[in-house]
């Protein structure tokens, strides 16, 4: 009989909007759990800040002590704390005593995820983290496991849900950056201090990890290019939809082969354009969804809830059965696969499209000056398209893909020309091929 077995011991670490979920379906559904695993899992204590704060849990569980708890009998720690102190301190005396460890902890992961690797594989313990990108989509371990024996080429999506929800509404309602992050705070959407999400940290920690999944290459928080979404204006969604295209926040993680055929990589995180027929233009409110295209796979995509108490607390748990289950037979889940050990490529030195829309004096000349700059920076045009408006036109550039510093640099001599009035909206453009 399973129940006869002896169980799995869980130490709990952290038990907020995702913790909660996570004790809540152990204990509303034990035999699913026992049956899946091969033995009883057991939560044999939980660490919080304030235990006061929890009456839904027997005192017997609750400690303050967090190193204690993982010292004691346990099998498997489960941290759901976030941030780096004492979520790394802890979990690197978890592995480096041999007990395997869950966790969401994105910002962790991007930063010091090298090192926990290392704490386990020196123990023999295992590291499971599928919730810290995407909340509820399986994602994490399709590119760890299933796609091991493929070639990944390319991972872009949507992978925050707090800008993907103000983006979606300002794109529907035509309201400013403000005024929508505002009504994303009433709404719950938004944080108290939404600076990760808006500034980008959040998607960029998330960027770093896939990178490193992907191309079988270390890439921290640090490598990863990252732009948020406060600059975006009404003006930059109104001219997307001029052009019938969505502006998203991207994080967006390249293998980049030079002309000698030398390979690299480049992860990086901003808005951008995309077609509003692409299928990440579809991707509304909080949700996310990341697209991977893979040498003999193809083009896959994953979609779903990125965030929230349940979703991410499905996500916990399907890798703690993994641990579980691992621990019963005596078995070993992946471990690092950093042997590609690519080079990272700064941002300027990244293949990028930019989407330049300017006001100019309406004369003659003004649009060849314009063409002329382009051409100094051997940057070719896709698209131009100019309306006349009395003394003054508006012009719309769309570029080809060339190196981003050439862009960058391109666009200021252009808001350098006496003609150019104002640079009304400046956004790099993904989804199409050049
Ligand atoms: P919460 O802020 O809701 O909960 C954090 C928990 O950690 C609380 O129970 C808190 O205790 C406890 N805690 C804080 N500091 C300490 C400490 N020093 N020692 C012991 N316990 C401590 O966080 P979430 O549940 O939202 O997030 C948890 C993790 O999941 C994070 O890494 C986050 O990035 C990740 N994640 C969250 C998602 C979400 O939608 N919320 C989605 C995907 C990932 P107390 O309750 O007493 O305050
Ligand atoms: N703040 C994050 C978001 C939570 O908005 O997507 C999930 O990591």
């Amino acid at each position: 009989m399973i129940e006869d077995r002896e169980p799995i011991r869980v130490a709990l670490l952290g038990c907020g909007t995702v913790g909660t979920e996570v004790v809540r379906l152990l204990r509303d559904r034990p035999e699913e759990f026992a049956a899946r695993v091969g033995a009883p899992v057991r939560v044999t204590g939980v660490a919080v800040r304030r235990p006061h704060k929890h009456p839904e849990l027997p005192e017997e569980l609750l400690t303050t002590d967090s190193a204690s708890l993982v010292d004691g009998d346990v099998d498997l720690v489960v941290e759901l704390i976030g941030g780096i102190e004492p979520a790394r301190s802890l979990l690197l005396r978890a592995l480096r005593a041999g007990k395997s460890v869950v966790t969401a902890n994105k910002a962790l992961l991007a930063e010091y995820g090298s090192e926990l690797y290392a704490a386990a594989d020196a123990s023999g313990a295992d590291i499971y983290f599928e919730a810290s990108v995407a909340g509820a989509i399986p994602l994490l371990r399709p590119l760890r496991e299933s796609l091991a024996g493929d070639r990944i080429n390319r991972v872009m999506g949507i992978v925050n849900g707090t800008t993907n929800y103000i983006l979606s509404a300002m794109d529907s309602t035509g309201a400013s950056y403000s005024e929508t992050l505002e009504e994303a705070g009433q709404l719950g959407y938004a944080e108290a201090d939404p600076t990760a999400d808006v500034d980008g940290f959040d998607a960029a920690a998330k960027a770093a990890i896939l990178a490193s999944l992907a191309f079988h290459t270390r890439v921290t928080a640090t490598d990863v290019h990252r732009e948020g979404i406060s600059g975006t204006s009404a003006g930059d969604i109104t001219a997307a939809q001029a052009l019938d295209r969505r502006v998203k926040l991207l994080a967006i993680c390249d293998r980049v082969t030079d002309e000698e055929g030398n390979e690299s990589v480049s992860a990086r995180v901003h808005p951008a354009m995309i077609p509003r027929d692409h299928p990440l233009a579809g991707v509304g409110g909080a949700f996310n969804a990341v697209f991977v295209e893979a040498e003999s796979a193809g083009q896959l995509m994953f979609y779903g809830q990125g965030a929230g108490g349940a979703p991410t607390a499905s996500a916990v748990l399907g890798d703690m059965v993994a641990v579980a289950r691992n621990l019963v037979v005596s078995g070993k889940g992946p471990r690092e696969s950093a042997h590609a050990q690519l080079p990272v490529r700064s941002m300027g030195q990244t293949p990028t499209r930019y989407h330049i829309s300017l006001d100019v004096a309406d004369k003659p000349g003004v649009l060849s000056q314009v063409a002329s700059m382009f051409n100094e920076h051997d940057v070719s045009i896709s698209v131009v398209r100019q309306q006349g408006r009395g003394a003054e036109a508006s012009l719309v550039v769309v570029t080809h893909t060339a190196l981003d510093a050439a862009l960058k640099s391109t666009v200021e001599e252009i808001a350098r020309l006496d003609a150019v009035r104002e640079v009304v909206s400046v956004m790099r453009v993904e989804g199409e091929l050049s």
